[in-house]
């Protein structure tokens, strides 16, 4: 039987195990090391600091997440292909290491962040040209 995810330390645990697969990552490493060119000696606290706030509702994180991703998108097109696994590697890696409610929730948590931002980022060229085409012929 596994440990559940019950302090800080486990989050940072969970959080350098998950980037570690990240960096290596054949689909989507290159979007961390080579588009963004990541520093992770900022970028881990930071998401020690997210997860610590989405899991047990503490701390301090500042941040844009949904901008960060939409500026991505722009410099090189995130696809299903790339949620996807970014959620495999999140799931494998709570797998391998907790078991128990908060590991449950913590899934669920990422899963439902992450169609969000799936949605929002790929779609959202999509919506912007509707609303420029609604005025428009709402003129006319
Ligand atoms: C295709 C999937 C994803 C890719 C390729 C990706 C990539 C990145 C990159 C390159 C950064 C910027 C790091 C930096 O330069 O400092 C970042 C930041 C971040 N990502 Fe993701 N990400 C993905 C999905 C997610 C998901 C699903 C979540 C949440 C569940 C998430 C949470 C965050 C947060 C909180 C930040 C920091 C934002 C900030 O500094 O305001 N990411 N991500
Ligand atoms: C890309 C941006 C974000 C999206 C799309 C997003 C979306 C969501 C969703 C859908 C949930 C519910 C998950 C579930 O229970 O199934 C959630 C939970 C949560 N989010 Fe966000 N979120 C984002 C960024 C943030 C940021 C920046 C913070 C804090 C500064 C934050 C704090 C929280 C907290 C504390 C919870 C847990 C609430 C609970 O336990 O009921 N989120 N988020």
């Amino acid at each position: 039987m596994k440990p559940d995810i019950k302090t800080i330390d486990d989050i940072k645990e969970m959080v350098n195990q998950f980037y570690d697969k990240v960096k290596a990552d054949e689909t989507i490493g290159f979007l961390f090391e080579e588009v963004a060119r990541v520093d992770w000696e900022t970028h881990l606290p930071r998401m020690y600091e997210f997860w610590n706030m989405v899991i047990f509702g503490e701390g301090g994180f500042i941040g844009n997440p949904m901008a960060v991703h939409m500026r991505l998108n722009v410099r090189h097109p995130l696809t299903h292909q790339h949620f996807a696994r970014w959620k495999s590697l999140f799931y494998q890696t709570i797998d391998e290491l907790f078991e128990g409610e908060v590991a449950e929730q913590t899934k669920t948590k990422a899963k439902s962040i992450a169609s969000i931002m799936e949605q929002r980022v790929t779609i959202q060229p999509f919506t912007a040209e509707l609303s420029i085409i609604k005025p428009t012929s709402h003129q006319s």
